[in-house]
């Protein structure tokens, strides 16, 4: 028995607060330039909105928080940006490690680690392993993370551990090797900065997710802000295939 249910595979239970949000915080580099700054200032600053956002998880009752912070395709952008990226996500981990585990949230990283220097992982490593056992919140950062990567290397890991399923495979036999096999999937999906597109990011799992796209550059991503998005998740009817008609008979 799978420890989460599949959207497509059962019915998920559809609660008020969302178990599971996940964000793609864009809109960093435009922040900046509105305000004659370097694109690094509001990667820098976006720094702070996420600090908000778990805060405000913490406080809705949220469970699962996923942010894509640098996806497979990132690396294409200049390489200054990339190290400095790369330099902020170390910073972060070292600075909030700790404070993570006083306030008993989970970190865990999804992505290709094999690109990353050896002294980020470790830091990875090291996070990760501080906060393991918490159960308040699960923050997992999305770091050279692609859809695409997750669902090849989950075929090729389930392939490897059960070389007789070649010919045919579930569902249910792909599933734990998922990267986010420890999770639900999302409820509620968060874009900012406008752009109307997954970019790659969690494509199997956002299968039956609510779709939230604003124009709010992430750095300006505030409490009001995420309440609208909530609040518009409140709204939805989450009929995995159902009419409007049944879910009414079952209420
Ligand atoms: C998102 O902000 C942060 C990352 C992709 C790392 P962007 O850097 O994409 O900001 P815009 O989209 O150029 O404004
Ligand atoms: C998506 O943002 C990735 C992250 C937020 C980490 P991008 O700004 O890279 O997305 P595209 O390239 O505009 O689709
Ligand atoms: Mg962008």
């Amino acid at each position: 028995m799978a420890l989460f249910s599949s959207s497509t595979q059962d019915i998920p239970e559809a609660s008020s607060v969302p178990r599971h949000v996940a964000m793609i915080m864009d809109g960093n580099g435009r922040w900046a330039k509105k305000r004659f700054m370097p694109r690094i200032m509001g990667h820098k600053r976006g720094v702070e909105t996420v600090r908000d956002v778990v805060k405000q998880c913490i406080d809705l009752g949220v469970e699962y928080l996923t942010l894509f912070a640098f996806s497979s395709e990132n690396w294409r952008r200049p390489p200054d940006e990339v190290k400095f990226l790369m330099g902020l996500f170390m910073e972060a981990l070292k600075r909030e490690a700790a404070k993570l585990h006083e306030n008993q949230i989970r970190l865990v990283m999804i992505g290709d680690r094999s690109r990353f220097d050896p002294l980020l992982l470790k830091e990875i490593h090291a996070a990760e392993k501080l906060t393991e056992h918490n159960k308040r919140l699960t923050l997992t950062i999305a770091a050279n993370y692609g859809g695409r990567w997750d669902m090849m290397q989950a075929m090729q890991r389930m392939l490897h551990a059960h070389p007789e399923k070649t010919s045919s495979f579930s569902e249910q036999d792909l599933a734990p090797f998922l990267s986010m096999h420890y999770a639900p999937e999302p409820d509620l999906f968060i874009r900012t900065g406008g752009e109307q597109r997954i970019s790659n990011f969690l494509l199997w799992q956002l299968a039956y997710t609510e779709l939230y796209f604003t124009d709010t550059l992430w750095p300006d991503f505030d409490r009001e802000a995420f309440r609208l998005a909530v609040d518009s998740y409140r709204q939805r009817e989450r009929r995995f295939g159902r009419t409007s008609e049944q879910l009414t008979r079952n209420a």
